[in-house]
């Protein structure tokens, strides 16, 4: 049942590219230059209208969220809120019957998600669901939706589910992008082209394993880890971060990386790994300077590079390289050497990775 695999997390880790060619399948027609999605083809003029989109979530699927963000405000220029949907519900918060809310959840059973769902609804809101369990509640609950289908993820630490709610996401925004001419149609037809190579690019990404096994190595005996990134990594450093802690209990936390100056820099010193996200995509310059900060203090760096990078290679203690892709992309690939690193640590350290102590794969108490 885990297909030659130790455990789950690992072999779905590996299905991500299966998982995002069938998410996007029969979806994504780059030769008509079409996003067909039913779920928001019914209901195109509530998101051609929406003022604002409010994205509701927990854990993992809320970093998703928060990648989301970056991509509906760049491509569809659609202001975007990424609330956690415990904080959410209980705050009286405003919601407009002109605002869409998109809820993401894995198993679709999330309580406070479809609490905040209901919260939405009751106050004329639009609710769309990005889920992956087919039936679940949460995707009965919402107006329309659109799955996942990365199929069933049984490890604990969620891995396909998080780069095919992000393809998704994606899906969405071009095809907003596109019906509102915020992108053009030949940008339209590149990302999807680019899309397309993604599962391949993942594959790619996926042969450092032995590297980063190495790397893991390294680093196991680590008691707090920092990860950084920027832009549409941030969220990748959030969810870097998660994954360690979740299953190696190592102590982890992500940082968009110019916060560093604003607190966590006080805590680097020769025991201190630090996770960088440096691809040479956008603040390349400024993540590379944050690197030599991080290095001038003796801490330790492993650096996800674009492939061929000189300048991180110079300075890191480690590199692990992913192949080169459009920004609004790179999440896509830069989670993959972070998902490997955390399960190979875990791994090392004897830990139950599929099953970690105190987790349940679906929170449904609040
Ligand atoms: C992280 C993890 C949790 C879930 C969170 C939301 O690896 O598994 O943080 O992401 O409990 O679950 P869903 O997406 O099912 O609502």
């Amino acid at each position: 049942e885990k297909g030659g695999f130790d455990h789950f997390m690992l072999k779905e880790i590996y299905e991500q590219p299966e998982a995002i060619r069938d998410t996007y399948r029969g979806r994504m027609l780059p030769e008509k230059g079409l996003i067909k999605m039913a779920g928001i083809d019914d209901h195109i003029s509530k998101f051609l209208n929406a003022k604002r989109i409010i994205i509701v979530a927990c854990g993992t699927s809320w970093h998703a969220g928060l990648v989301a963000e970056y991509t509906f405000e760049d491509l569809a220029r659609i202001p975007v809120e990424v609330e956690y949907a415990s904080e959410f519900r209980y705050r009286n918060p405003v919601i407009n019957k002109d605002d869409v809310v998109i809820a993401i959840s894995q198993s679709g059973e999330t309580a406070d998600t479809m609490a905040a769902i209901n919260l939405a609804k009751e106050n004329g809101a639009f609710v769309f669901g990005v889920c992956n369990v087919v039936g679940s509640s949460i995707s009965r609950a919402t107006d329309a939706g659109a799955y996942t289908h990365a199929g069933p993820e049984i490890g604990v630490a969620s891995t396909k589910a998080f780069t095919t709610q992000i393809t998704v996401l994606s899906l969405i925004a071009l095809k907003l992008g596109k019906e509102k001419g915020s992108i053009s149609n030949s940008d339209f037809n590149m990302y999807l082209n680019e899309l397309e190579l993604i599962p391949a690019k993942i594959e790619q990404a996926l042969e450092s394993n032995n590297h980063i096994i190495q790397v893991a190595d390294f680093y196991k005996n680590a008691r707090n880890c920092l990860y950084l990134g920027r832009g549409f990594n941030f969220p990748v450093a959030l969810e870097g971060a998660l994954k360690l802690k979740e299953i190696s209990y190592i102590h982890a936390e992500g940082y968009p990386a110019a916060e560093m100056k604003h607190g966590p820099i006080a805590l680097i010193d020769e025991e201190m790994p630090v996770v960088v996200i440096a691809t040479k995509k956008g603040h390349y310059e400024k993540v590379v300077s944050n690197v030599q900060e991080i290095k001038s203090r003796k801490g330790k760096i492993i650096a996800v590079v674009t492939q061929g990078d000189q300048q991180v290679k110079k300075i890191a203690d480690h590199v692990i390289e992913i192949p080169d892709t459009f920004e609004a992309f790179t999440p896509l690939l830069t989670t993959i050497p972070l998902q490997l690193i955390s399960y190979h640590i875990a791994v090392m350290l004897d830990k139950n990775v599929d099953q970690p102590r105190n987790l349940a794969k679906s929170v449904t108490v609040e």
